[in-house]
């Protein structure tokens, strides 16, 4: 008998440990043999502690599992959620990034490998840089951080940039308020991060990578700093890679808590050891990076698509999604659901199914309200946006983004006017001071939506210029994407503000 129990940290927050040890006293009882295997997280955390017994005919699922469950659901007396992979949830789901992620144990690369991983690696090392580069521009991978720039242009940029040494700095600065991808997928399948990585070396002839991880996040860091230590030991990293005569190494640096950190170029000033402000852009990173060499800059998601578009092919890859956007995206649903969780699906599927079919519409059987899509920058949606496919162009379309893709859903309770107010204010405490309208404008706008409140018609038409400011003139997305939640709640939920209703009349 085999049992998996999920490692990730959502997991252990709701008891995954004591899980495990009631599971290995009840074993030791009743005299059972069986192996209890860790594994990455299956992503449906409502039903965390998730436990699997597999008894020769596949994983059965059990969950939530509390320490008081473990012997029925080893004499198998206990309710079983049936196989894992035909819950609903799981088997709507295209897991190509997250396909290992909940299958394996994440620091086995024996398991790795078994299960499909350096495959697309081994293709990799017999192309030249600029096959691989053709490669992931043919597939049409995205950036995933949030911005969606096509990442076989932003890899052409610093394979062609003159120098002799070149970086690949990954990150994993995860700070979107309901974002968790990068976080379990280097908890729950690290080895893929790190191939992806070697791969962007090879494409762009890069030597050294690194991953920028928050501190916020301590297991992460430890499986990956094992990660790296096992692939090393293994030859996957270091002057030899897999044994071609092409070198690649990493290491893991810890952020420093501060949102602006997830911009990239505030990220290379923390990376190189400086006060974590944004830089100007031009030069971009590409041409002017870390230590002021060309660097390639990815999320944690890009990164870890890579190795899947290498192994399947860019054609195989591209054949998933809509339009431009192309692919997978794994879809973090979070706030007032039914059922919260990691869902990875091709891109085209309506929000209003994610919402209502997938997530199970509101944890408090109340109407759902509005949804925020793409964290504390994004905007949100009522109902009436339900119909809008998951995809950068037609979410751009209706007034938003979809960002780093973590849905946030709200029911009938929630506040307009202060979601509106919090996104200022975040914008106020998040700001690295470097420009005027956001650093001076965030704190006018709190006060502006505070006038609001107090019936003040006027200041409806100073919030809209001083968003239409902020917009135009701040140096990085924190202010220049905070009008976005603020317009949208002003706009589509307009009976929640006092001084519109007041302007109306
Ligand atoms: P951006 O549009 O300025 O740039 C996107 C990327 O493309 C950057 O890496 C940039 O250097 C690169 N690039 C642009 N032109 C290029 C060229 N010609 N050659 C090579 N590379 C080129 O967007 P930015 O400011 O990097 O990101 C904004 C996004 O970040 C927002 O959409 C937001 O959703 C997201 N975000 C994500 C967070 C997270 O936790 N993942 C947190 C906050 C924001
Ligand atoms: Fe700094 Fe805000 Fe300006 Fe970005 S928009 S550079 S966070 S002050």
């Amino acid at each position: 008998m085999k049992i998996y129990v999920s490692r990730d940290s959502a997991a252990k927050a709701v008891g995954a440990e004591r899980v495990v040890a009631a599971l290995r006293a009840e074993l030791a009882a009743q005299g059972v043999e069986a192996e209890i295997i860790r594994t990455g997280s299956r992503g449906m955390v409502w039903l965390e502690p998730l436990v699997e017994v597999d008894r020769g005919l596949g994983r059965m699922a059990y969950g939530p599992v509390a320490p008081g469950d473990v012997a029925g659901v080893l004499e198998g007396s206990a309710e079983s959620l049936g196989l894992t992979e035909e819950i609903p949830f799981f088997a709507r789901q295209t897991r190509l990034t997250f396909a290992r992620c909940g299958v394996t144990d994440p620091l086995c690369l024996r398991d790795y490998e078994a299960h499909g991983g350096l495959a697309g690696l081994r293709r990799a090392l017999a192309m030249s840089g600029d096959e691989i580069v053709a490669e992931v521009t043919a597939s049409g991978l995205r950036g995933r951080g949030g911005a969606g720039f096509p990442t076989g242009i932003k890899w052409n940029t610093v394979r062609q940039a003159e120098a002799e040494q070149k970086y690949i700095v990954c990150n994993a600065d995860e700070g979107d308020s309901g974002t968790f991808a990068d976080r379990m997928i280097m908890e729950g399948d690290p080895f893929t991060l790190i191939e992806g990585m070697v791969i962007a070396g090879l494409g762009v002839g890069a030597g050294r990578g690194y991953v920028y991880l928050r501190s916020e996040y301590p297991d992460a860091i430890a499986v990956m700093n094992e990660a790296v230590a096992l692939a090393r030991a293994a030859g996957v990293l270091g002057a030899d890679v897999l044994g071609s005569g092409r070198s690649f190494d990493m290491e893991i640096r810890s952020g420093a808590g501060a949102y602006v950190c997830g911009e990239e170029t505030s990220l290379l000033n923390s990376l190189e050891g400086k006060r974590g402000v944004v830089r100007a852009k031009p030069p971009l990173p590409a041409l002017e990076g870390f230590l002021g060499r060309p660097t390639v800059v990815n999320n944690v998601i890009s990164l870890a698509t890579v190795p899947v578009i290498f192994e399947k092919g860019a054609a195989f890859y591209a054949a998933f999604g809509l339009g431009r956007s192309k692919g997978t995206i794994p879809v973090q649903i979070a706030g007032n659901v039914a059922r919260g969780g990691l869902f990875e699906t091709a891109f085209g599927m309506p929000l209003g199914a994610l919402v209502d079919e997938v997530a199970g519409g509101t944890a408090s059987g109340r109407p759902v309200k509005a949804v925020q899509i793409g964290g504390p920058l994004g905007a949100y949606f009522g109902r009436d946006k339900f119909e809008t496919p998951f995809g950068y162009e037609d979410f751009d379309g209706q007034g938003g983004l979809i960002g780093h893709a973590g849905l946030v859903v709200f029911d009938e309770s929630a506040d307009m006017l202060k979601m509106a107010r919090f996104a200022m204010e975040f914008c106020a405490v998040e700001s690295c001071g470097k420009c005027t309208p956001c650093r001076i404008g965030a704190v006018r706008g709190v006060e502006t939506i505070d006038r609001i409140a107090g019936g003040d018609a006027a200041a409806v038409t100073v919030l809209s210029d001083l968003c239409e400011v902020m917009k135009d003139g701040s140096l990085c997305a924190l202010g220049g994407f905070t009008p976005y939640p603020v317009l949208s709640a002003l706009r589509g939920f307009p009976e929640d503000f006092a001084g519109v209703r007041e302007a109306a009349e």
